[in-house]
């Protein structure tokens, strides 16, 4: 077994998944209505944010995916209890924070990114921070220079042992200086983190103000920190002596509204996404319009659906926020493949997510990745020596394939060219869809879906 199948079994039993893979009858519009509850990148911020606290926190609406699991786990082996009422409200209590042993913290290593962002925090509360091999997407290099950096602007020492990474701070944490070479969400949030209990003031640079770091500082702020952020990317952060919990609901999954608005269209379905934001998630509308889907802003979610009449080519560029993100290209993808003419798509933002484009092309799709990127007269985003753009010719018919999901977003992908495709798939790795999506399966059901778990 691989490294990927190992991952998605993993996951795959981290929410209950019976089976890791999925046989889809597909060439069917979806049709029906999904609630979509807080995003995962969030959550799993706000409850490393919990270990900051002197008193128990209370987050609403967290979503039953395996990342959520993966971080109750190392909360658990840090001694924060962690509580759910089964239904997406959790009670975080950090009374007892106390160091881990070596074998509980290696039981998690492998499979998930978040465990980098409880270096701050577990300085702050017991003086050293060990942190497991991290995991996550396999969609490029993922370096992790820009948080280590910033935890040694701190005052940090890092080390880097057979164990993972060992971090302490002999003389404490004290405020920074510090200036992102690029908007990194992660190292945004690192800073963040750390920032807060630090003693002195910090002031980040080149910071991201992806709606979900605003949502965290938001929690941040109900916990007594002081967070400014000011134009241009600039937030300045006052340490504070002690963080209070914090009752927060989380806000929506912006990357979950956008998969279900994009197989909505690609299988020419109408899907009534419950919970979802326009003001989140307005460049995805604009693109969404211009490939020829359709919108309807309720007071309580968004209808997305495909109209009557062909979907169009476009160019996007994928970018931090506000701009198109990386994470809504790969479901958009497959409806590109039904648009009348060529689209290009820019990833400028990780060098290695185009991995799932050779499933829609064994399905029958025209899509053509050119390592370095295209130059077009339109483009906007400054251009990163790492980018690639895919050339997607339409339209094409796809036809039902045995496919392997290669990461989350991919795998969505995947799932949606099954849906969109005439025969029959077979989609293997589901598990690695279960780190993002909650009940996935049981939406799909909803919609109408014709499949099954193969046993
Ligand atoms: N980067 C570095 N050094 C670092 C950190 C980042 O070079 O120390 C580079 C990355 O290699 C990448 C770019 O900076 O080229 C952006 O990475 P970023 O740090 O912003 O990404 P992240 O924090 O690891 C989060 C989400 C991703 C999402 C990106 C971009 C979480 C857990 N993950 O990743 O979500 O794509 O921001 O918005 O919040 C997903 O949900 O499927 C997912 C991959």
């Amino acid at each position: 077994m691989n490294a990927l199948t190992q991952d998605s079994r993993r996951a795959a039993e981290r929410v209950g998944l019976s089976s890791d893979t999925i046989v889809i009858d597909g060439g069917k519009p979806l049709h029906g209505a999904v609630e979509v509850r807080g995003a995962k990148n969030l959550v799993t911020k706000a409850m490393v944010a919990a270990l900051l606290a002197d008193r128990p926190s209370v987050l609403h609406d967290v979503p039953a995916i395996a990342d959520v699991n993966v971080v109750t786990g190392m909360l658990g082996a840090y001694g924060v209890s962690v509580a759910t009422d089964g239904k997406g409200t959790y009670r975080l209590d950090p009374k007892n924070v106390e160091r881990a042993h070596f074998a509980e913290i290696d039981a998690l290593a492998g499979e998930s990114r978040i465990p980098i962002l409880f270096c701050g925090p577990l300085l702050h509360r017991i003086g050293e921070a060990l942190i497991p091999d991290l995991g996550g997407c396999r969609i490029g290099d993922r370096p992790i220079n820009f948080h280590m950096d910033s935890l040694r602007a701190f005052g940090a020492i890092v080390d880097k042992s057979y164990e993972g990474i060992r971090l302490t701070a002999p003389d404490g944490l004290h405020g920074a200086d510090i200036e992102l070479p690029y908007p990194s969400v992660g190292a945004t949030e690192q800073v963040l983190l750390t920032s807060v209990l630090a003693e002195g003031t910090t002031e980040l640079r080149n910071a991201a103000i992806e709606p979900e770091i605003m949502d965290l500082i938001a929690i941040l702020q109900k916990m007594g920190a002081i967070i400014t952020v000011e134009p241009n990317r600039v937030v300045f952060v006052e340490g504070v002596e002690r963080l209070s919990g914090y009752e927060h609901r989380a806000m929506f999954d912006r990357n979950e509204a956008a998969s279900w608005a994009s197989a909505a269209l690609a299988t020419g379905g109408d899907i009534f996404v419950s919970g979802a934001r326009q003001q989140d998630l307005t460049t995805f509308l604009n693109v969404y319009r211009k490939v020829g889907g359709a919108f309807d802003v309720r007071e309580d979610g968004i209808r997305f659906w495909k109209p009557a009449g062909a979907l169009r080519p476009v160019e996007i560029e994928t970018d931090v926020h506000p701009g198109f993100m990386t994470d809504w290209q790969q479901p958009l993808v497959v409806a590109l493949t039904q648009a009348e003419g060529r689209s290009l798509v820019h990833e400028t933002v990780y060098e290695n997510r185009f991995g799932f484009t050779e499933a829609l092309v064994a399905m029958g799709a025209d899509i053509r990745v050119v390592p370095g990127g295209v130059e077009t007269s339109t483009r906007r985003v400054p251009r990163r020596p790492l980018e690639q753009t895919a050339v997607i010719q339409g339209p094409t018919p796809l036809t039902g394939a045995d496919i392997v999901v290669p990461d989350l977003r991919g795998g969505f992908s995947h799932l949606i060219a099954a849906l969109t495709a005439r025969g029959r798939s077979r989609v293997s790795n589901l598990g690695l869809i279960g780190r993002g999506y909650e009940r996935f399966t049981e939406k799909l059901t909803d919609l109408g879906a014709e499949f099954a778990l193969e046993d």
